[in-house]
């Protein structure tokens, strides 16, 4: 078992986030619903941007949840996405959104794991993984697999909650029990990637950033569409409090990495 499905989701996910969402939505109205990462859409196209996206590029969204991301750089950079999660509940949401959003014929998401994708190897210029290792213990597995699916050269993005001092305070976002979370420190990451062939261009602490972000965004006024916590449940706030807290306790920190399949690994020598 690489992951708890019930975390994300349950028998009334679905019809609650419909119920409240308009049947043309705005990016706006989105924005507290289907980016379910610190630092949101903003962090989504910081990434997209340091990836180096290209028009036409095919990019895999891996634990791509309620689709934000994918929709986000199809409609910014040009390009087509595959979206694979293993929440039934989230993907019908994202799949609803993205027909209301008109965008059926650049994103379409599925529910599969991440660890058995059902995706031709080399077929992928890009794949994107935002918050999605923390829930996978079997991360050789994972790795591995994402490299399977990249073409030699292709990118790797990577946006994890890693352990530092941790562990976190529970609930946090991903895991509302410690059993559910599968935290690495940033050097069992990088080296984790490393052994699947993965030549790392860039990693970054973003957790300074992070908190920034937290800190400016926590009197916005609430969004009177659909939010995390209606996909969720009402704990969520509680959750996301957790996280933060456990940020500024030094506890875990924020990473992101920009790798790329090494083409050494395909000619059969060192990664
Ligand atoms: C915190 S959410 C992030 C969603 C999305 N990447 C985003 O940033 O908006 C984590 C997602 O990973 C998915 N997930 C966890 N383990 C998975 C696995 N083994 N295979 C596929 N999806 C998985 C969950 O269902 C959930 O939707």
């Amino acid at each position: 078992m690489t992951t708890q499905p019930d975390h994300y989701g349950d028998d009334g996910t679905v019809d609650r986030v419909l119920a409240l969402l308009p049947t043309r939505p705005s990016p706006r109205a989105l924005a507290a619903l289907d980016q379910f990462h610190t630092r949101g859409a903003v962090a989504t196209a910081e990434l997209a941007s340091r990836a180096g996206l290209q028009p036409g590029w095919l990019v895999l969204d891996v634990g791509c949840g309620l689709g934000g991301p994918a929709r986000q750089v199809a409609d910014r950079f040009g390009v087509c996405v595959v979206g694979c999660d293993l929440s039934q509940p989230f993907v019908a949401v994202g799949q609803e959104i993205t027909r209301r959003c008109g965008l059926e014929d650049q994103v379409r998401l599925m529910v599969a794991s991440a660890t058995a994708l059902p995706v031709n190897s080399a077929t992928m210029d890009a794949v994107m993984v935002q918050h999605v290792t923390m829930n996978i213990h079997d991360r050789s597995t994972l790795y591995a697999e994402l490299a399977r699916v990249l073409r030699p050269g292709g990118v790797l993005v990577c946006h994890d909650i890693v352990q530092k001092r941790g562990p976190p305070i529970y609930p946090v976002p991903w895991a509302r029990m410690p059993e559910q979370s599968h935290l690495l420190t940033t050097a069992q990451t990088l080296s984790a990637l490393a052994a699947s062939g993965f030549q790392v261009d860039h990693a970054r602490d973003e957790t300074a950033v992070s908190l920034a972000w937290f800190a400016a965004t926590a009197g916005a006024p609430p969004s009177d569409g659909p939010t995390l916590a209606t996909a969720m449940g009402r704990d969520f706030p509680t959750l996301v409090a957790n996280h933060r807290r456990s940020l500024e306790s030094g506890a875990t920190a924020v990473l992101s990495v920009i790798a790329r399949r090494a083409v050494g690994s395909v000619l059969g020598g060192a990664p």
